[in-house]
Order: C-alpha cells, then sequence, then structure tokens
C-alpha cells in the first residue's frame, strides 16, 4: 500500500526480517540510521521478529557496538532521554559483523549468521541490506552478496531489498555504469535509491498540499508564478567530511538529489494515481523538460561559490580550505546558486532559482513560490510598489507553510503592509515530524518504493548537471568565488537575481 494512501502509520502489515547496515562504523548510521530504528522500534513499527547486524572493517564485540549504538542514540534521537527499559530488549536483537567489504570469508560468516539469526528470532530470511558506504564500494558488496547466496531472486516467497545511499554515481557515465553493474544482480524492485528529502513529513506534503486542495491548482502555473525559489541553507559546515567533500562538492551532495527531489514535486503535473510508478512518472517529465544549460548559463546563470573564514553566530568559523582532510589549495564548491526553466506548457518561461550552502547563517530549507504582481492600477500609484505574494513552503525546521498577503494597516491613512498567515505543524499537531528515515527504512521494510529514486529519475538528473560539471572541470577555478562563512553566500548570486529586477527571500 502506498505511504501517501494509508491512513495510520500502524495500519500496514509488516513482515519479519534483518536490516544489514554495511558502513555500520560510520556517521550516518550512528546520527541517523540507529536512532531511526530506535525509534521505529520504541513506536511499535519495527516487525516484533527483528533483528540488527552491523558490517563494518574495525575489530569489536556485539557489546562495544551495542554500547556505541546506545551512546548515538542517546544524543542524536528526536526522542529524549533514551528509554531504558526498551533499549534493554531492544539491544538483545543487535549484532556485529566484522569484515572488510571485498572479504568473501566475511559473506560466507555473514550468510552463517543471518541463519542463525532466523533461527533464533523467525525472521524467515528476508533482508534489507543498507549501504551507507563510499559509492565505490556499491557494486562491490552487491555482487558479493548476489555471489554468496544473500540476494534472492524477486520471486522468492523470501525477500531481500539493497538500500543505496546517496550519492548514486558521480556524473551521467558513472551513474549509467553503476546501474548496469547491479542491474547484473539486483531487480529494479529490489534496488531503493535513497534520497532522505523524500522521507521528510513536509516534502511528502508537497503533493496533499498541491492536489488535496482545490485553490492552488489554478495558480500553480506560468500565468500566475512569477518564479520559484528553492533554497537548501546550512550554518554546519562539512561536518568532518574532507575527504567526502573534496570528491563531491556541494552540487553532488545536496542539489543533483535533494534540489531536484525538491524541484520535481513541486513541478510535476498531478499523477495519474498515488502509485509509485504514476509518481515517479510524473517527476521523471519534470526534470527531462528541464532546459539544458548552456555555455552563456554556466557563464551568467550558476554560481559556484567556496565559503572563507567568518563568524556563525558569534562564533569564529573555519574557511573551506582550513577544514580537515581538505586541500589548502582545493577549488570545491561548498555553494551553488543557478537559474533554470522546465519548458513545459505549465512552466514555460517561469525562472527557477536554486541555492544551496554549507555555513550559511541558519539551517532553513524552503520553496517560496513568488507570484505575480497585481495590477498597478489601484494601490501602486505614484511609482509605489506592493510586495509579491509569496506562498513558502518550510521544508524545515519549523515545519510549515506560509502565505504573504497585503493588508491595511488600520487607520485613517491607508498604508499597506505585507502580513503573514502562518501554519505550523509543531503547534497545530502538537507534535515534530518523525525523522526522514525512520519513515523510509520502514517503507523500505514493506516493500513501497515511492518514496525512493527510481533509475530513470537519476539519470536524467544526472544528465542534466553532467555538462556544467565538466564546464567546472575545466574552467573550476576560474569560476570560483568565495563568501564569508555565516553570509548568505556569494554577492554575484544576489547580483544574478537584481539582473532580473528580484531577489532572494530572506528565509
Ligand atoms: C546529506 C548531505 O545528504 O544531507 C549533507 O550529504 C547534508 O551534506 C544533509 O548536510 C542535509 O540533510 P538534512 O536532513 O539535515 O537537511
Amino acid at each position: 500500500m502506498n505511504p501517501l494512501e494509508e491512513s495510520g502509520r500502524g495500519s500496514r502489515c509488516i513482515d519479519p526480517c534483518v536490516v544489514v547496515i554495511f558502513g555500520a562504523t560510520g556517521d550516518l548510521t550512528g546520527r541517523r540510521l540507529a536512532p531511526a530504528l530506535y525509534n521505529l522500534g520504541r513506536e511499535g513499527l519495527l516487525p516484533p521478529n527483528f533483528a540488527l547486524v552491523g558490517f563494518a572493517r574495525r575489530e569489536k564485540s556485539d557489546t562495544q557496538f551495542r554500547d556505541e549504538l546506545k551512546k548515538d542514540i542517546s544524543t542524536y534521537s528526536r526522542v529524549k532521554p533514551l528509554d531504558i527499559p526498551f533499549w534493554n530488549n531492544f539491544q538483545e536483537q543487535i549484532f556485529y559483523h566484522r569484515s572488510n567489504f571485498d572479504d568473501d570469508a566475511g559473506y560466507i560468516a555473514l550468510a552463517g549468521k543471518l541463519k542463525a539469526i532466523d533461527g533464533r528470532y523467525a525472521t524467515r530470511g528476508n533482508r534489507i541490506f543498507y549501504l551507507s558506504v563510499q559509492p565505490k564500494y556499491f557494486p562491490m558488496i552487491i555482487e558479493k552478496l548476489d555471489q554468496f547466496g544473500l540476494i534472492y531472486s524477486p520471486s522468492d516467497t523470501r525477500w531481500s531489498r539493497v538500500i543505496i545511499e546517496k550519492p548514486f554515481g558521480h556524473d551521467a557515465s558513472s551513474a549509467a555504469k553503476l546501474q548496469s553493474d547491479i542491474r547484473k544482480h539486483l531487480d529494479e524492485t529490489q534496488t531503493y535509491r535513497i534520497d532522505h528529502y523524500l522521507g521528510k513529513e513536509t516534502v511528502q506534503n508537497l503533493l496533499v498540499f498541491r492536489f488535496a486542495n482545490s485553490i492552488f491548482e489554478s495558480l500553480w502555473n506560468y500565468r500566475h508564478v512569477d518564479h520559484v525559489q528553492i533554497t537548501v541553507a546550512e550554518d554546519i559546515g562539512i561536518a568532518g567530511r574532507g575527504h567526502f567533500f573534496e570528491e563531491e562538492g556541494l552540487l553532488r551532495d545536496v542539489v543533483q538529489n535533494h534540489m531536484m527531489q525538491l524541484l520535481s514535486l513541486v513541478a510535476m503535473e498531478p499523477p495519474v494515481s498515488l502509485s509509485a510508478g504514476a509518481i515517479r512518472d510524473e517527476k521523471v517529465k519534470v526534470l527531462q523538460s528541464l532546459r539544458p544549460l548552456q555555455e552563456s548559463d554556466f557563464e551568467h546563470h550558476v554560481i559556484r561559490g567556496q565559503y572563507v573564514p567568518g563568524f556563525i553566530d558569534g562564533k569564529p568559523a573555519l574557511g573551506y580550505t582550513q577544514e580537515k582532510d581538505v586541500s589548502p589549495t582545493s577549488k570545491m564548491e561548498t555553494y551553488v546558486a543557478m537559474r533554470l526553466f522546465i519548458d513545459n506548457w505549465r512552466w514555460a518561461g517561469v525562472p527557477f532559482y536554486l541555492r544551496a550552502g554549507k555555513r550559511l547563517p541558519k539551517r532553513v530549507t524552503e520553496i517560496a513560490v513568488v507570484f505575480k504582481d497585481a495590477p498597478g492600477v489601484l494601490f501602486q500609484k505614484n511609482g509605489q510598489k506592493n510586495d509579491p505574494n509569496v506562498l513558502a513552503i518550510r521544508i524545515q525546521p519549523d515545519e510549515g507553510i506560509s502565505m504573504k498577503i497585503n493588508c491595511k494597516v488600520p487607520g485613517p491613512s491607508s498604508p499597506i503592509q505585507p502580513v503573514k498567515m502562518d501554519f505550523r505543524y509543531g503547534s497545530y499537531f502538537g507534535q515534530s515530524p518523525p525523522e526522514a528515515y525512520e519513515r523510509l527504512i520502514w517503507d523500505c521494510i514493506l516493500g513501497d518504493s515511492t518514496l525512493f529514486a527510481r533509475s530513470d529519475e537519476v539519470a536524467k538528473s544526472w544528465e542534466f548537471f553532467t555538462p556544467l560539471l565538466q564546464f567546472w572541470e575545466r574552467q573550476g577555478e576560474i569560476k570560483l568565488v568565495s563568501y564569508v562563512a555565516g553570509s548568505w553566500g556569494p554577492l554575484a548570486a544576489d547580483a544574478m537575481l537584481a539582473q532580473e529586477q528580484k531577489a532572494w527571500r530572506m528565509p
């Protein structure tokens, strides 16, 4: 059953299974995956017959692994403090498996361990393999899992599914190669390409907001929308991931995946149903309609930036090239702003402005739909201009939706002032939404891939960005501009909008 159709979180039937995390001693496991599994368990959403196996290269015992996860969960879980009675039971189902990713003996031993777990916890042979490892290991791990009988045929009564972390590929050709490598071992129905933005409640709500309300759809097009701004700002830097960032950069880390998901959901046509296929078909059409970027766009409508030392919240912040594991002469980007167009009937001529960056003043992800000005005959005399209406969808934090409208200030002189109508999830529903990883791991256990990226989506997105990446490879040094940590990015990004008589919103 589709996650958007179900009536309640607990209403779907769930199979017993074992989740095996590859890269279990990494940052993602501690910060996101372990807290997600813990919260799913605490809320009664994991199957009663369940086990977790951490697969990694470092030497450690089950007890050490459990203790480390306990510490991480206590620090990073959205619900605190740790529920000790629940944890004491839950940890009994957690195991550690030491092996190198290329070691056949490690996979043979893993198969034996999983069989024993099936016997002890009645997990019935069902498996999720979560690949939270450097992308270069994806094909090898999948090949070994297949070789040692850990991937079943899709028609087997038991199931095996593989969750693949991003980035899925490095550009169009490497993504195609990765896809063809894994296709030899995995069916598309067993492949779950994760983009955790799709697991965010507010991202899922985009579809509900657009297609369960009649008032917005008639305005959602080139006739009424002046432009759209999508912002993914983070105050954190690269968070100790120097090696990763030096390889990938911001465009591959955030824009090619998370931002393209937001863009597709905002711009897509209504799907014919809520099935995974129907929704993903419409998202792909948006990516297919992106106007290819030309050399002149690379020059004038894409800004590539890197942060230099500054202050965030009054505290000094290092520049990118001073960060650990980063070359002092690195030319890698930590900020991207760009203008793009979707050449279809709905969005003809409407610019979409995207910006994303590390070490900006605050963490905020927002989609702002800026509407065209009202005719200027009544309230815009003497050159006075009213603010445009803006519908701002706040993805995080303070999840919510606000609408900016113009209003008369009480009193005889009638000045006009923009005001905000505000809806906030937290205050309205009295709870903060679950973490994206909870939703996605749960959907994978249920076998629902709606909120995962399909191979053609990933391919289209890479097709769009690869010419830009190649241009940067040739011209990267020249095209890189700096911005002070704690600022809203390079001045060139402001100038790009100013040329078109627009300005970035202050989210
Ligand atoms: C990850 C990126 O995919 O998303 C990180 O690799 C980024 O660089 C993170 O910080 C942002 O996720 P969220 O959920 O905090 O917006």
